[in-house]
């Protein structure tokens, strides 16, 4: 039997199909299902850039099982911070870094720890949040699939930072593969003495254990996954308090990242002087950028800060294929649009600031001229307003109303004042949504009103395509 799915997180390898819980992309289209279940035709992703740091065992079709991990200097940096660190040595290490969450709100990785660190009680529990649910993500999913024991190896320097004892692995369900890899790493480290009591002769003890996400969005909102784990619906919850005083199970909690995570053995390892030799004062390291769409060569690019999109879509990745450039969607569905003129604008956060650009979780989702953008907007509209988890009024009534002026906009039916309607249940959504879901739900259509007004004139009529 064959069903429409919802995302799979293979963006960078459309089409693509779940066959009996493997997942497999750049299926040809028109092949019977049967042909394409008879077949493997997964294939190792793309993985490119200047800087091969965080991705450096990724791509290569093969995943490192411990004794290769161990090899390549893998624990390494939990080594070093058991036997030659203090908790605090550790943080003070990460706070010099600069590294900041690559999971969209982009807070201070060294902060957020030590806050933890600091909050009183004994329970402590580190949250790896592979929820990857953003639509044009799919970093996450090649750093679990092609470097598990990495995501373990930071999770345990959290542990041992934070004086936490146990750590929860939140994966997508969408991702068997990377779930599978990560039960193997997790029962290999317990084998090796990595996980579990008095980790290499210490008083150290950290247990890690994996759980499947359900395919809600909103269970990558950080609170909402700690219901999630709790065993209750996905609701976000209010803050204060935050998670690193008040977060799983009530306790203080360090969620973070998977490519946050995975910079931290690094960080250990080399020192944050070394990390810091990439990218710039305000953002130092390597970045993960998500390619997909209309672009020669779609998929995992890393660089460092610094950069400009025009260097990472045409020098690496190959260029704008089917026909010129006419749009990017930056940072994913909820994100923005940048257009050609962005192209030269350097991939900071401090530079994307000023542009107006939100670097997201790394996507840049490329549209050639053909593209009709309505429909595109259309499509982000439905994506938010089926997955608003209706807790709040804003964001459970706005996404509907977007949705539906987007859908006739897309018709070629637009009224007037449609657009000034748009901007009206887009900014109340931003000023009065309860959680980032809302907050984010309308910055693509905010973007494109701004840069694209023609787009939505009342009677616009529906094209194949939008001509900038
Ligand atoms: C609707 C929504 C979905 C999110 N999904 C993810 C996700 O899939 N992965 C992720 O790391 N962060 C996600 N976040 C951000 C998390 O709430 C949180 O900020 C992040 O996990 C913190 O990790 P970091 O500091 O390493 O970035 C999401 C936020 C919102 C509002
Ligand atoms: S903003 Fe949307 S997703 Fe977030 S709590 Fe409110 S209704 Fe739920």
């Amino acid at each position: 039997m064959v069903e429409r799915s919802p995302c799979l997180g293979l963006c960078d390898q459309a089409p693509a199909a779940m066959v009996n819980d493997q997942a497999l992309g750049s299926i040809p289209v028109g092949v019977p299902a049967a042909v394409i279940a008879s077949k493997s035709l997964a294939k190792p992703a793309v993985v490119g850039g200047s800087l091969r740091h965080l991705t450096r065992r990724c791509g290569t079709g093969t995943t490192p099982v411990l004794a290769t991990y161990v090899a390549d200097g893998g624990y390494s940096a939990l080594t070093k911070a058991i036997q030659q660190l203090t908790p605090a040595g550790v943080i003070a290490e990460l706070k010099a870094s600069g590294l900041v969450g690559r999971g969209g709100a982009a807070f201070p990785t060294g902060v957020k720890w030590e806050s933890a660190a600091n909050a009183s009680g004994a329970e402590k529990y580190i949250v790896c949040n592979a929820d990857e649910s953003e639509p044009g993500t799919f970093k996450d999913r090649i750093l679990m699939e092609d470097d598990p024991h990495a995501v373990l190896e930071g999770m345990l320097l959290a542990g041992y930072a934070c004086g936490a004892q146990r750590g929860y692995l939140y994966v997508r369900a969408e991702y068997p593969h990377a779930q599978q890899r990560l039960a193997a790493a997790i029962a290999e480290a317990y084998a090796g003495g990595y996980l579990g009591s008095n980790l290499l002769g210490s008083k150290f003890c950290f247990e890690i254990e994996l759980r499947s996400g359900a395919g809600a969005y909103i269970c990558g909102e950080e609170t909402a996954l700690f219901e999630s784990i709790e065993g209750k619906r996905g609701f976000p919850r209010v803050k204060p308090p935050f998670p690193t005083t008040a977060g799983l199970f009530g306790k203080p909690t360090v969620v973070n990242n998977v490519e946050t995570l995975c910079n931290v053995p690094l960080i250990i390892s080399a020192g944050a002087a070394a990390y810091r030799q990439h990218g710039t004062e305000k953002s130092p390291g390597s970045k993960l950028f998500c390619l997909s769409g209309d672009v020669a060569r779609p998929g995992l690019y890393e660089v460092p800060f610094g950069v400009t999109l025009r260097t990472i879509l045409d020098e690496m990745a190959g260029g704008v294929s089917g026909g010129t450039l006419q749009a990017v969607l930056f940072g994913g569905a909820a994100g923005a649009f940048a257009t050609a003129a962005h192209l030269d604008v350097r991939m900071t956060f401090e530079d994307l600031r000023k542009a107006d650009l939100p670097l997201g979780s790394g996507v840049v989702m490329v549209f050639n001229h053909t593209r009709n953008l309505r429909t595109v907007l259309e499509g982000l509209a439905h994506f938010f307003a089926e997955e608003s988890c209706g807790k709040c009024y804003p964001c459970q009534l706005g996404t509907v109303r977007q949705h539906e002026i987007l859908t006739r906009v897309a018709a070629g039916h637009a009224r007037a004042g449609d657009s000034q309607l748009l901007s009206d249940v887009g900014w109340t959504m931003l000023d009065a949504s309860l959680c980032g879901l809302g907050q984010t739900a309308a910055t693509a259509t905010l973007s494109a009103i701004k840069l694209w007004p023609e787009l939505f004139a009342a009677n616009g009529k529906a094209q194949p395509a939008h001509t900038p």
